[in-house]
């Protein structure tokens, strides 16, 4: 429109005399307003895609201020002064007196668009500061808080299972409520045999249930779940029937290891022993020493003993006799390799069982191992 009437009216100046002089005049006067009003256009439309820009970026920047402190730099650097918006306002002087009344109410109209959301934006966050959940600092020390920790059980179990993991065992589980079949049968205990009564079973009212009394019972689910060579370790509870007193409980875990492959050996079972409580009392100096021991599952069946990790002549740790007794082991009785599907002949093994809270205690100094289960805040305290 402006284009048309300008170029009509610059046109409608020529006179017939004059004819080429104006014409080429005219022209001239013709093309500078042309440019002119072209670039009156261009300063509008670069006018409308600056404040689309400008008003969509100032409403996210207020969208994203989470304080009144943000707030206020994103009201300084579009508001402020020398913002964006009083920038544009300024652009304004480029424009003609028409252009000025065209582009003057869109540029008031912007600001104040700016300036209500920016309002409303303060008015929020203002509420927020004040609301009681802008008051409670997750951060706040509180004195005298109880922290909770891991429990013994769990950092000794830990500790254990790390050291047989980096020896190239595998943790295994099994079933606290057992059958006979796991706890005994599959041990080479047959059904008359006086390892049964030694053993102080927690029946219970099903039939063929008892609460298993060791770890060994592992050992028959491991070779039913794996096939040969295997190496497992599995630390669990235990439940014996009998009278509690400092080192005795109706309730405590223990640790089995159980090794198959093919000709194993005597030396292997005691270099594994060795590493074990050498690693797991901190102490390479650490020596076994081997005696004879009765285990149906074994045969051989030995007791492992440690030297004593406190002292090298004597102290109240070792009874003042440097040793202390540490592991029930053996070599895998070919009875129970056959019960559970492993050719004896092909196959040999090494089995160590041992109570937990018994290395628990001689490692820290526990003197009664009923404190394990005893929710005795200062006991537990002390592994915290
Ligand atoms: N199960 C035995 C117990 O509870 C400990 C034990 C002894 C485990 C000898 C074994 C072993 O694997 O070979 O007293």
């Amino acid at each position: 429109m402006l284009y048309g009437t300008s170029a009509q009216a610059v046109c409608q100046q020529k006179t017939p005399h004059f004819h080429t002089y104006e014409i080429a005049n005219h022209g001239t006067l013709w093309y500078s307003a042309v440019k002119q009003y072209e670039q009156g256009i261009n300063t509008m439309k670069n006018l409308e895609t600056e404040i689309k820009t400008i008003e969509a970026e100032c409403l996210s920047e207020l969208k994203k201020a989470r304080s009144l402190e943000s707030l206020e730099s994103v009201r300084v650097s579009y508001l402020g002064r020398n913002g964006k918006v009083a920038d544009l306002m300024s652009t304004l002087k480029k424009l003609s007196l028409e252009q000025k009344r065209t582009f003057g109410p869109v540029l008031n109209q912007f600001k104040q668009r700016l300036t209500l959301a920016y309002e409303s934006r303060k008015d929020a966050l203002e509420k927020k500061s004040t609301s009681p959940d802008a008051l409670f600092d997750v951060t706040a020390y509180k004195p005298n808080q109880m922290h909770g920790s891991l429990h013994i059980y769990t950092q000794i179990i830990e500790q254990l299972s790390s050291i047989f993991i980096s020896m190239g065992y595998t943790i295994a589980d099994g079933p606290e409520m057992e059958t006979e079949y796991y706890n005994f049968t599959t041990l080479n205990i047959p059904e008359d045999h006086p390892a049964r009564d030694s053993h102080d079973t927690f029946w219970l009212s099903q039939p063929d249930r008892l609460l298993r009394t060791h770890t060994s019972s592992v050992q028959a689910h491991s070779m039913e779940e794996n096939p040969a060579p295997l190496a497992i370790f599995a630390p669990g509870r235990c439940y014996r029937n009998e009278a509690t007193d400092a080192t005795h409980d109706f309730m405590f875990t223990q640790g089995e290891g159980l090794f198959i492959d093919k000709n194993v050996s005597m030396a292997q079972l005691l270099a594994t022993a060795q590493t074990f409580l050498q690693q797991f009392f901190g102490s390479e100096k650490l020596k076994i020493r081997v005696r004879p021991g009765y285990f149906p599952f074994v045969e051989p069946g030995v007791e492992i003993d440690g030297s004593c990790p406190f002292c090298t002549d004597g102290c109240s740790v070792c009874k003042h006799t440097q040793w202390i007794e540490l592991l029930g082991a053996g070599l895998v009785h070919p009875n129970v390799l056959r019960v559970n599907g492993i050719d004896p002949d092909q196959y040999s093994g090494f089995a160590f069982g041992f109570g937990i809270e018994r290395l628990a205690m001689i490692k820290y100094g526990i003197t009664d191992i009923r404190l394990f289960h005893s929710a005795n805040i200062p006991f537990l305290k002390q592994f915290a």
